[in-house]
């Protein structure tokens, strides 16, 4: 975890950053946006009302504004490395940006196949912008992941949804950047789930680093929306429905990954309604100044209602992951926003609705 002079700049992106902890060959090109690095940010008005220490990682802080990014770097650079010439997912919206964007970077066509309807449109917007090839199919994410599942068997493409297994490595890596952080893992990691590839990938990075250091991993607490938790449930959910767009999805792939990540951690699954998850969605803002999207918001969300449960002991160290940003979606951002008021281009009027506001 050295840091090396590179342009000018101390951080490298996640490849040559942990290189050391990677399936990576000095001939895997180093396909790079920056990615990785982000924030950890005290969440002094959650953890004080918690009674607990709590961390917000702010992953909406990478160059697409999610997580995706750092597993995205992997699994292009190894598309790249193999010889192919165009990647392939299905996304519920971040994953398909991250793609366009590091397939824009490095060349490659990029395909990305969204369930209709139900994508964020700051999403969609960069894969537009990034130039990927969009289309949409009736249904949810998991029919959609079918599908591409299933073309990427017959068609020379990269398969850059989490089931490749390089997105997972790389995305592992922000395990090692928390860690690094506090100087040792958290006594609890709370982070949304949906495809769960995330939280396979944060348990994959923090029992790795258990092997070589002497420390205990973090109990993984993965939440997911209470229309969409078939971890919950410990059953596919096939009408999947939540505001958390992102994490709208019955049959994660991951399914056995975030088992294992919750049971050998003493970990747990819960679920949160969409009222709460915008209750936190609103916290977020008001009370930390983060903003971050319902998705992510879901996490906050997930923290509050274990706290309620008497989960965490007092003083505990919580880690939560804030998985995308806030611009992500704006819609719902708008939504929820009061009516914007017109006032003449005066003093007088300013004034007078400041009043004794100031
Ligand atoms: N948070 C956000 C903002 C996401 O975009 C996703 C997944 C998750 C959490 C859940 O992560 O799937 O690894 O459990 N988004 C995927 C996508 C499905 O297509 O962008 P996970």
């Amino acid at each position: 975890m050295s840091s090396v002079e590179t342009w000018g700049m101390t951080w490298r992106g996640v490849i040559e950053e942990y290189a050391a902890f990677l399936p990576v060959s000095p001939e895997t090109p180093r396909v790079t946006l920056l990615e990785g690095n982000t924030p950890l940010v005290p969440a002094v008005f959650l953890g004080k009302n918690a009674g607990v220490s709590v961390h917000l990682k702010i992953e909406g802080m990478n160059p697409t504004g999610s997580f995706k990014d750092r597993g995205m770097a992997l699994a292009v650079a190894k598309a790249l490395e193999e010889g192919k010439s165009a990647v392939l997912c299905a996304s519920t919206g971040n994953t398909a940006a991250s793609a366009a964007a590091y397939a824009a970077r490095t060349g490659l066509r990029c395909w990305v196949v969204l369930p209709e309807g139900k994508v964020a449109l700051g999403k969609v917007a960069q894969a537009v912008v990034y130039g990927a090839q969009i289309l949409q199919v009736p249904g949810d994410f998991d029919s959609a992941l079918k599908l591409v599942r299933q073309a990427a068997e017959r068609l020379p493409i990269a398969l850059v949804n989490s089931v490749n297994p390089y997105r997972i490595e790389g995305q592992k890596t922000a395990s090692f950047e928390v860690t690094q952080a506090l100087g040792h893992p958290p006594e609890a990691l709370v982070l949304p789930v949906g495809n769960a590839g995330n939280i396979t990938a944060y348990w994959k990075g923090f029992t790795e680093l258990a092997r070589s250091q002497d420390f205990s991993c973090p109990r993984m607490c993965g939440i997911q929306a209470e229309g969409a938790a078939p971890l919950v449930k410990g059953a596919r959910v096939s009408d999947p429905e939540t505001v958390a767009t992102a994490i709208r999805i019955g049959n994660p792939a991951s399914w056995d990954g975030a088992v294992r990540a919750a049971k050998d951690s003493g970990g747990t699954f819960q679920a949160v309604s969409d009222q709460e998850i915008l209750a936190a969605y609103r916290i977020l803002a008001d009370k930390e100044g983060i903003f971050a999207e319902p998705a992510s918001a879901a996490a906050a969300a997930g923290f509050l209602k274990l706290v309620d449960q008497g989960y965490f002991r007092k003083g505990a160290r919580v880690v939560i992951i804030l998985t995308g940003h806030g611009l992500k979606d704006p819609e719902r951002a708008m939504a929820l926003s009061p009516q914007i008021r017109t006032i003449p281009a005066n003093l007088e009027a300013l004034e007078g609705e400041i009043g004794s506001g100031a």
